[in-house]
């Protein structure tokens, strides 16, 4: 018995250790598939990616660029996340009909809403392209030289590559640029809305609950691809009709117990998991510090403002909201780096890959020479950090005076583009100033700017703001500058070439939006190019290294917006000493948050009704709603709106975030506390059809029991 439990032990070790890593879904064969069936996966490699039949594969898509999206009928229905599709559900809100408050379920067909602008991508082929891409780039050349040999590779087999002409084609970088990979895509432009539930039960809890566990959100929207009538591309047109998908998923009505077998598939956006130790340590102790502290004090700002003022709260509660996501994010990530000691685990590597070269000329200086660029990056990194968060993104005047500088040097390059040029920029600025208070931006300016005196690295600090007294340059700026509203603005912008270019270069706040500007684009930006692209060169052929030296080990490359596949199952998590954390969270925890009339916290008086009369239709658990669930599968940004999969390819959840503690798996992803969060897919069938009665939607997908069979 004890021998046994020994074994039993080991056995669950090793399934841990197997955990995390983003897949090429075209090379599952071998380990990621033996891995698979390890933690209880019914799916051959071929289930997931097939060239010649259809596949898993052939229901994912890059939703719209950022997000990934799934097909879950054969009328071409997308799932995604409620945060992907809330710009195109706010586009359709006015005040008489605000579907982001009161939700939008189109009954019929007719009632679907076209989305100008938005575009969905599926993968059709991967094909390895390394040794085309890679052909005369040879060691005698420079870093520079070398870049552009590939670009020339590169466009040429872009050329050649064998598709049809309304596919795409893209090439992408795999292990830092050791080998190459080619997708062969399909874009589609007709994407309409279905449905959408309020932001109640759509981004409930919000910012307050947002990286958290336990969390209770039905974050989920749902569009449709049409297509023309021979089921292909099309843009928009009023005849095109319903796409019809090489597969879509079904829908899996048990829904998910603890040690569940989870597979996530999507378009995961950036990681970094084999940065030096040095690297990190400047994440952790430079960047993520200067960033958060410049979010610090513009979020207290703005959130002071949006308290008082009905009008305020409109106009920024979705910017708040962009700016509070990754500043918490960063908060987060930096716990969780010094509580796993991830810094220290990292030295300790990389001791033991010094060890193991210390005879290889080609390897034993890579550390080293990290060491040495790291130090001298140090200063335009952190430059780059407060630039970025405060000219940049913070300061809307300052970032409007970029936009205005960009467009300057693009008339001086090319005069005869004026016209087009200031018309694009009239258009995006209108929009720009809907959602701007320059009272607000004023308080922020003040503040950040004299957080930019005191903080920017001095070679790289403006001799107008080095010498200022900020109180009187904010004054200045705010009293005079024409870059305050839409009106004034357009003032500014009126009359020939030569009279705006005039008039613009008088103007105080572009004076020093310019200044500025110079700083970043000819300084520091140059200076941090330069000596990164030597870091990306090492980083190469360290990632290289790693893989031979440490023959054993799993490698997988980086995240970089490419269809990947992550595997793990669905698990709870002890955050911290006498803490342990449940998988799985029910509706009777959305009433314990509940908070009448609040903007986090409200709960719509239907979905109350529901609970209390416990009218779960047949989505409900042994009288329980189920909401959310955790699992240990490797995730990031871009992943918002994958799959979850069960063992036999149904869709069981949809992956929305990510907890708190684990969002340092970026850098170094810890199955013990690196947890993906998902919506219960019965929850997401229970909003639609008991919530808001759309029972045709529910009709269209395909509803299994694969644990009842
Ligand atoms: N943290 C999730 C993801 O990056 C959800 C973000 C949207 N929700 C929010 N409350 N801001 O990006
Ligand atoms: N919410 C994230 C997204 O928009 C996914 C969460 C994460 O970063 O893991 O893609």
């Amino acid at each position: 018995m004890k021998y046994f439990k020994i074994i039993l032990l080991f056995i669950t070790l090793q399934l841990t250790a197997q955990q995390g890593g983003m897949w090429i879904p075209s090379l599952l064969e071998g380990m990621n598939e033996t891995e698979m069936h390890n933690l209880g996966s019914n799916l051959s490699a071929k289930d997931i990616y097939d060239v010649n039949n259809s596949s898993l594969k052939d229901a994912i898509i890059h939703f719209n660029g950022g997000c990934t999206g799934e097909i879950i009928s054969n009328q071409g229905l997308i799932l995604t996340n409620h945060h992907c599709g809330y710009g195109a559900i706010q586009s359709h809100s006015s005040v008489e009909h605000d579907y982001l408050k009161d939700g939008f379920w189109a009954m019929k067909e007719t009632e679907e809403l076209s989305n100008p602008g938005m575009f969905v991508t599926f993968i059709n082929r991967i094909d390895d392209v390394t040794n085309t891409v890679l052909n005369g780039v040879t060691s005698a050349l420079s870093e520079k030289e070398k870049q552009s040999k590939i670009d020339q590779n590169i466009a040429q087999i872009k050329k050649n590559v064998k598709k049809e002409d309304w596919q795409g084609v893209i090439i992408k970088p795999m292990y830092k640029g050791n080998q190459y990979l080619l997708y062969v895509t399909e874009t589609f432009n007709d994407i309409r809305l279905v449905g959408a539930p309020p932001s109640s039960i759509g981004k409930f809890g919000s910012d307050t609950d947002n990286w958290m566990w336990p969390r209770h959100t039905g974050d989920f929207s749902l569009f449709r691809i049409y297509a023309d009538k021979n089921n292909k591309p099309a843009t928009y047109n009023k005849d095109n009709v319903p796409y019809q998908p090489k597969h879509f998923l079904p829908v899996s009505l048990d829904g998910v117990s603890e040690n569940d077998f989870t597979l996530v598939f999507g378009f995961p956006g950036r990681t970094n998991e084999y940065l030096p130790a040095v690297a990190i340590d400047q994440i952790v102790h430079k960047e993520n510090p200067a960033k958060i502290e410049v979010r610090d004090e513009a979020l207290k700002i703005v959130d002071k403002y949006m308290r008082a003022d009905e009008k305020i709260k409109i106009q920024y509660a979705s910017k708040y909201a962009r700016i509070a996501n990754y500043w918490k994010k960063w908060i987060g990530e930096n716990q969780g780096i010094e509580k796993s000691n991830a810094i220290a685990n990292k030295e300790k590597l990389e001791k033991s890959f010094q060890e193991k070269i210390k005879n290889n000329k080609q390897y034993n200086r890579l550390l080293s020479d990290f060491d040495k660029l790291y130090k001298e990056i140090d200063s335009a990194t952190l430059a780059r950090a407060y630039w970025s968060e405060v000219v940049y993104r913070n300061i809307e005047l300052l970032n409007a005076t970029v936009k205005l500088y960009q467009f300057e040097n693009k008339i001086i390059k090319d005069p005869s583009s004026f016209e087009k040029e200031r018309t694009k920029l009239l258009k995006k600025s209108a929009s720009f100033y809907k959602n701007y208070n320059a009272t607000v931006d004023q308080d922020v300016f003040e503040k950040l700017m004299s957080l930019y005196k005191d903080k920017m690295p001095t070679a790289y600090l403006s001799n107008t703001v080095k010498t200022a007294n900020i109180g009187e340059l904010t004054k200045e700026v705010y009293h005079n500058s024409r870059l305050v509203n839409y009106t004034s603005f357009q003032d500014l912008m009126s009359g020939s070439q030569e009279e705006v270019i005039k008039k613009i270069n008088a103007d105080k706040g572009y004076v020093l939006g310019k200044e500025l500007s110079n700083d970043y684009f000819k300084k520091i930006n140059p200076k941090f190019n330069e000596i990164n692209i030597q870091i990306q060169a090492v980083q190469k052929t360290y990632m290289k290294a790693l893989i031979e030296t440490f023959p054993d080990e799993r490698f997988f490359p980086d995240a970089n917006s490419t269809l990947r596949v992550t595997y793990g199952k669905v698990n709870g998590y002890a955050p911290k000493d006498a803490v342990y954390y449940k998988p799985v969270s029910y509706l009777n925890g959305v009433m314990e948050k509940y908070k009448p009339g609040d903007y986090e916290f409200d709960v719509p008086q239907k979905l109350i009704d529901l609970y209390q009369n416990k009218d779960f239709g047949d989505y409900g658990e042994n009288g329980k709603m189920p909401v959310n669930f955790i699992g240990t599968n490797h995730t990031t940004g871009g992943n918002s709106g994958s799959p979850v999969i069960d063992a036999h390819g149904n869709l069981i959840g949809l992956n929305f975030d990510r907890v708190w503690e684990g969002t340092m798996s970026d850098y170094n992803y810890d199955p013990a506390i690196c947890r993906n969060i998902m919506v219960d897919a019965r929850y997401i069938l229970f909003i639609i059809d008991k919530y808001a009665g759309a029972e045709r939607i529910i009709n269209e997908m395909k509803l299994v029991h694969p644990k009842k069979k």
